[in-house]
């Protein structure tokens, strides 16, 4: 099969993956991005496996019809529940030359590394902490370490709803990192593993105690792409390079423009497309 360069596709269920794509593009500015947003269907985070991987399916496919030869699957609960599937099931019929990468693995290669105390938390939607994703990765890489895991069902919407660096935001913060710490006091190092909880981080840092640390995945995923990229000259090939910046979303096109800023920092102009 012959194929033409074309930009890195970038996956979320929403506006999330924004804050991957901000890092990906300031460790690979050279390349060409096109971002999918599923925002009429987001939030992603409470819906079952089979309905996650049936619309990440139609994302990753549409997104290879735009011609993508490697997607960024830029969202946790995506990368829980489709990810396999659509790298051993699907990906084969389709075009076994292309790649679909996410961002649980490039996490879970590291994490082990960071922590003194061989505890790790995770914060993560009910989708991804149900899926085990992240017990299961990060056990293949460093087996020593223990994994304790909560759900923020509220957190995403703080974000999506702008209330995030309100006051009322607090009391969900709080709520949560002492449900975590109550399962394992002793914990060193943490993962915000959704793409909205970055927009937390200030509220995340002041109610942590001293000494434990809090990572967010977008420079980690942004990282681990430049290595792989290194090791594949022939996915590099393929990759157009005119840093350029699309941006698509499966809902109104100014709803996407508006709330983007938030997630990306600067302002963006979409198109609206649809997923069958
Ligand atoms: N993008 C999702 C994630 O990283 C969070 C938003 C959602 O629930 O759809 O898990």
């Amino acid at each position: 099969m012959e194929h033409k360069s074309a930009p890195i596709g970038v996956f979320d269920s929403g506006y999330g993956g924004l804050t991957v794509l901000k890092e990906l593009e300031k460790a690979l500015p050279q390349y060409d991005y096109l971002y999918l947003g599923d925002n009429a269907r987001a939030p992603y985070g409470t819906r079952s496996f089979d309905t996650v991987y049936e619309y990440t399916l139609q994302a990753v496919k549409w997104l290879f019809e735009q011609g993508c030869p490697l997607v960024i699957l830029a969202c946790n609960t995506a990368s829980a529940k489709a990810l396999r599937n659509i790298q051993q099931k699907d990906l084969p019929g389709m075009d076994p030359a292309r790649r679909v990468l996410g961002v649980i693995r490039p996490t879970a290669e590291i994490a082990g590394n960071l922590t003194k105390t061989g505890n790790i938390g995770i914060f993560g939607t009910q989708g991804t902490v149900s899926s085990h994703s992240y017990i299961l990765e990060l056990q293949k890489f460093f087996p020593e370490v223990k994994v304790y895991q909560e759900a923020c069902p509220m957190w995403v919407p703080l974000v999506e709803n702008n209330e995030h660096d309100k006051p009322g935001a607090d009391y969900f913060v709080k709520q949560n990192i002492n449900k975590l710490l109550t399962q394992c006091p002793n914990l060193d190092t943490v993962f915000l593993a959704c793409t909205h909880y970055p927009l937390l981080l200030d509220k995340i840092n002041k109610y942590i105690p001293e000494g434990m640390r809090v990572f967010e995945q977008g420079s980690i995923v942004a990282e681990s792409l430049v290595h792989y990229l290194e090791r594949h000259s022939d996915m590099r090939s393929r990759l157009s390079k005119g840093s350029t910046r699309n941006f698509t979303t499966t809902d109104r096109a100014e709803n996407f423009d508006k709330q983007a800023t938030v997630f990306y920092g600067k302002s963006v102009s979409s198109r609206r497309i649809e997923l069958l």
